[in-house]
């Protein structure tokens, strides 16, 4: 056979959502109402004046290829808004602009690791990373995080996890799946081992507007001198403004070479990121910021809703919610028991029995990394979470 997959692409999980998508498109297909809570992104339309900013672009005639990078305006407008909410000065030249956060990941990966490099990826994590390590011929090593410590690496941890081909940390934080935010303190605890280190960092901070708590968010270069150097920021519009589908994220570069190579990667890999896209951006990161808040406060109403419906179902048990949009609950005291006749062992049994059952959608633990939990969203309304709630309770009173 002549064409055949590669290893490196053999190698590659197929996504272990699948097989609840395919159920939960099966049942809709046949007329149930699924109540749809693995939704990873937020249900809002995307406000009004940033569609209206991608009209106006497309009638201005931005409609061609741009720099591969992205526009000077958008990257200007990127360091603008960093410099403004974490004081942290940038270059516009640092930034790349890509086809969404999960791209600028990519390509962040692909420019720093070479192949036998190992990349520390604390678990639950969101499941591309993994997969992105992989995809560059460097080796994912994944660190287990405990709940009674809110699924964040401790130096203890990370330092024990260090050898001689670490080349770098990822840190996510607000975190998806766990919904937990590091504190300025956790994360000065891991940059003294980073400071200790020749590592790098890449951080994820996709989640940095979406925060429940009064601590103020902190970008992790921010938080101990000399960090910025070693740190590959991550972001994009894709959560704080409802742009799933616009496809526009970021990565921002300690140095402009390392930027250049990124943007030299993209250049061969998918040209420039959508322009009208792009224009759009401008608009959400420059125009009212109200819309972000509006949103957040939303969200964090469904936060509380869900943490007090959770609470009030014996037996489960989730880290406090500090962003993203979340819950992250450990199921381990009602496996091993039977759901309407069905014995259910194991979390991804769980959430298809519940989707079966009971008609709601939800992601296993597994995916992330930790057999025993589910992941529940909070981006659908409130009228879906009362019903889903409601369901979940019914379900877990139904075991025996
Ligand atoms: C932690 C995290 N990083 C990155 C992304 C990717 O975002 P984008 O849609 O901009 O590619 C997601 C999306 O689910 C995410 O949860």
């Amino acid at each position: 056979m002549a064409v055949v997959v590669s290893q490196l692409i053999q190698a590659l999980e197929p996504s272990a959502t699948l097989a609840m998508a395919a159920k939960a498109k099966e049942l809709k297909a046949a007329g149930r109402t699924i109540y749809d809570l693995s939704l990873g992104e937020p249900d809002f339309a995307t406000p009004e004046h940033i569609c209206e900013a991608a009209i106006d672009a497309m009638r201005k005639g931005h409609t061609h290829y741009t720099v591969a990078s992205g526009i000077p305006e958008l990257k200007r407008a990127v360091v603008r808004q960093y410099h403004e909410r974490y004081g942290l000065e940038y270059p516009p030249e640092n930034v790349v602009i890509s086809n969404g956060a999960k791209h600028a990941i990519h390509n962040v990966f692909a420019c720093l690791l070479n192949p036998g490099d190992e990349m520390i990826i604390p678990a639950p994590y969101w499941v591309s990373y993994a997969e992105l390590v992989k995809l560059t011929g460097a080796v994912p090593v994944v660190v287990n995080t405990p709940q009674s410590n809110g699924f964040k690496l401790t130096a203890e941890a990370f330092r024990a996890a260090i050898t001689p081909k670490t080349k770098a940390l990822l840190l996510c934080s607000p975190s998806n799946p766990t919904g937990t935010m590091y504190s300025k303190e956790e994360l000065q605890a891991l940059a003294d081992v980073i400071l200790d280190t020749d590592l790098a960092v890449v951080a994820d901070e996709i989640y940095d507007r979406l925060v429940y708590t009064d601590r103020p968010y902190a970008s992790f270069p921010t938080v101990r001198p000399g960090l910025k150097d070693r740190t590959v920021i991550v972001n994009g519009v894709s959560k704080t403004y409802a742009m799933t589908g616009w496809r526009i994220g970021w990565a921002i570069a300690p140095n402009k070479a390392f930027a250049k190579a990124m943007g030299d990667l993209q250049s061969q890999e998918t040209s420039n990121p959508c322009s009208i896209s792009q224009h759009a951006a401008i608009a959400a990161i420059q125009g009212p910021q109200d819309c972000v808040e509006t949103m957040r406060q939303e969200f964090d109403k469904r936060r509380r809703y869900v943490a007090s419906r959770l609470e009030a179902i014996a037996g489960l048990s989730c880290p406090t919610m500090e962003g993203a949009f979340y819950a992250f609950v450990n199921l381990t005291q009602h496996l091993g028991k039977t759901y309407a006749g069905v014995r259910v062992d194991h979390d991804t049994q769980w959430c298809l029995e519940l989707l079966g059952q009971k008609g709601v959608a939800s992601v296993m633990g597994s995916a992330f990394g930790a057999p025993g939990y589910v992941r529940f969203s909070f981006a659908t309304s409130m009228e879906n979470l009362a019903a889903a709630m409601d369901a979940i309770e019914e379900f877990i009173n139904s075991a025996e």
